[in-house]
């Protein structure tokens, strides 16, 4: 273990991580290098573990600027084939594709083989035609987590519609507006979810969004049991609708730029964007990244803690580990129920060997002590990863010595919805860890860091990071906005992906991202856009105006701090503070939940009437000394107020 200033502190590999290893150091190196100065035969190599109806004939094609971004040109495939039925063909139908662990610990485990997983899909695709669906239809799919979720998914994509997945903590406001932007006509939903002991509603979610927007019909599974409306017409039953459907359905050949699927994520601006990723691409850098960065070896057990309706479920609980024949665990409950060691409980009752989770459930856990971890039989581990924010060095540790026990490696791994899978990370077998840092670029990635005006900085150095050369995985466009999506992402620095995130490079080549440089907040590892918490606020009736800013907090890595100022004659106060917590829970979801509302006379502007949040946020952060030049004010007495109620709270 070596200490510097500038490069961090190095944790060495541990030796027995180096041997039997995908990636060794000096093979690093070389591929790294060979796929940038190689590659599209670097490239083709990767696509040749895909199985294609027809070979592309094309591997890289794409401009940042203008922006056009193909791969696999000329290819066709189908990823729910990859994914399952090859595994079956090739005689591994036996094999488990997920372990299933429910909310309840007491409640029943189901493993699911390849060839049950087959059938399933199958069931399930042929129930979607059943319902009307066809090749391109966009499906909205509000699930809870348990196998079915993936197995809508694979039927999808097998029938080639493309998925819409929304998270569960998101309410019917939100689900209607993803339901209307990308023009989904249909959804599959259940009763009702379960986590942490509590029920989520989630047909009862999808009606009220239905409400406000029309559908063809929606599939409904039984999960609970809980009584639930069904529309005449509108709403199927799966278990009834999927009697007497044909045991087979072929999977339909799709094109390697078909889309399949769009996720929404939060940006700096307006409403959510509707991510788009393609089929070839996509389905080529999810295997590629999943064998790589963790190092599957065959019948180990993956877990991946992420909720399927994010871009790191999609990734690696679905498509990473099922293209590679793994064995996925997938957990429908939280880690502190019904304790705080339910996590470790899971590791040692299925003999977890590849662990991945994010930095506030580490925080989380953490402050609960060690006899949580201790008392349970971790041996079975073999590889740690975190995911969605950065780690602090100190959770890094923790996470390292008591979970890890010191003798099993960690990957850090950065990467975003836009990017489809892991960009930036150490290799398990390659590269000494540094806690905090993300590591080396993976195959392919290009990063750079550049200054505010564009100038590029090289060797040691901090600024924003963009990618300058397209990889595999990279969002195509946002569903029917490809205007936004070039001014999003292209337009900052012209000619290179622009990340969003700050990050700086160390003497050794590591990055160490250091966070969101946009108006993005990252809370308990979930993107939250403060326009859209504001846009919330501000419908309110008793509200005039809201800017909102993230906060440090200890355990979500950022909480939402909301200023806000009323209409003439409405009072402050408690109940207020309640009314509009629960308002926004309305709007977004309980995901948006603010953590502090602040009551404000008036918002620090500029003479122009700009809010200035540089200032609002070094206030929400406590950061007084540090408010900068607050000269240009249209009425710097503002600030006074705002650092005297930030004190008094
Ligand atoms: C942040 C999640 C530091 C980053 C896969 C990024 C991280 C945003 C890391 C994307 C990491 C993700 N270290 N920061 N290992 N992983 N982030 O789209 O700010 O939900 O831009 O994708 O999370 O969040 P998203």
């Amino acid at each position: 273990m070596s200490d510097s200033k500038h490069s961090g502190e190095r944790v060495e590999l541990p030796a027995a991580a180096r041997s039997g290893t995908v990636c060794t150091a000096s093979d690093y190196d070389g591929m790294y290098a060979r796929s940038l100065d190689d590659s599209d035969s670097f490239w083709a190599e990767q696509a040749q573990r895909i199985d294609w109806v027809a070979e592309p004939t094309k591997v890289a094609d794409w401009s940042f600027d203008p922006v056009a971004i193909s791969w696999f040109t000329g290819g066709t495939l189908n990823i729910c084939h990859n994914a399952v039925d090859r595994h079956v063909a090739a005689g591994n139908g036996a094999r488990t594709a997920l372990i299933f662990e429910p909310d309840d610990p007491d409640g029943t485990v189901r493993k699911i083989s390849y060839a049950k997983l087959q059938r399933d899909v199958i069931t399930m695709a042929n129930t979607l035609k059943k319902m009307g669906v066809s090749k391109g239809d966009r499906v909205t799919i509000y699930m809870p987590m348990v196998p079915e979720g993936a197995m809508a998914m694979l039927a999808c994509a097998r029938i080639g519609a493309v998925h819409s997945v929304i998270f569960g903590g998101f309410s019917p406001e939100a689900i209607a507006g993803r339901i209307v932007d990308c023009r989904s006509d249909w959804v599959i939903t259940a009763d009702e979810g379960r986590r942490g002991g509590k029920p989520i509603a989630l047909k009862k979610n999808v009606d009220e969004a239905l409400d406000k927007v029309p559908n063809r019909g929606v599939l409904v599974f039984r999960n609970t049991g809980c009584p639930v409306t069904m529309v005449e017409g509108r709403d199927h039953w799966f278990h009834e609708l999927s009697q007497d459907v044909p045991d087979d359905c072929p999977c339909e050949p799709m094109a390697a730029e078909d889309p399949l699927f769009i996720l929404y994520t939060s940006g700096s601006t307006g409403k959510p964007k509707g991510v788009l990723h393609t089929t070839g691409g996509y389905a080529v850098w999810t295997e590629t990244t999943f064998r790589f960065v963790f190092d599957y070896r065959e019948n180990e057990v993956f877990w991946c803690t992420a909720d399927i309706g994010w871009v790191t479920g999609h990734s690696y609980i679905v498509y990473g580990p099922l293209l590679n024949g793994a064995t996925a665990l997938m957990f429908e409950g939280v880690p502190n129920w019904p304790d705080h060691d339910r996590f470790w409980q899971v590791i040692d009752k299925h003999q977890v060997n590849i662990f991945y989770t994010a930095p506030t459930a580490i925080r989380a856990l953490m402050r609960e002590g060690n006899d949580h971890v201790t008392r349970h039989d971790l041996s079975s581990l073999r590889l740690l990863g975190s995911v969605g924010e950065p780690i602090n060095p100190e959770a890094w540790r923790w996470y390292h010595d008591t979970v890890g026990k010191g003798a099993i490696p960690i990957v850090d791994t950065w990467w975003q919805t836009e990017t489809g899978g892991v960009m930036i990370t150490t290799l398990p077998g390659a590269h000494d860890m540094k806690p905090g840092s993300a590591g080396k670029p993976f195959f392919g990635i290009c990063p750079q860091l550049v200054d505010g005006e564009g100038a590029v900085l090289e060797g040691e150095a901090e600024g924003n990071l963009c990618i300058t050369r397209s990889w595999p995985g990279q969002a195509r466009t946002l569903y029917g906005d490809h205007d936004r999506f070039v001014q999003t992402y292209f337009s900052t620095y012209p000619g290179k992906y622009f990340t969003g995130d700050g990050c700086r490079r160390d003497d050794d080549g590591y990055y160490w991202i250091t966070g969101r440089v946009d108006d993005v907040i990252n809370v308990s590892g979930h993107r939250m856009g403060t326009a859209e918490v504001e846009s919330a606020l501000v419908l309110h009736p008793k509200v005039s105006e809201a800017a909102v800013v993230g906060f440090p907090h200890d355990i979500k890595g950022q909480g939402i701090y909301c200023y806000v100022t009323l209409n003439a004659g409405e009072e402050a106060g408690d109940a207020l503070t309640a009314e509009l917590r629960q308002w926004v829970r309305k709007e977004i979801g309980p995901i948006a939940t603010p953590d502090e509302l602040h009551f404000t006379p008036a918002l620090p502007k500029t003479r122009s009437g700009k809010i200035m949040r540089r200032i609002l946020r070094k206030i929400a952060e406590n950061e007084f000394a540090s408010l900068g030049d607050i000269s240009t004010l249209a009425d710097p007495a503002v600030v006074e107020a705002l650092v005297a109620g930030r004190k008094a709270r």
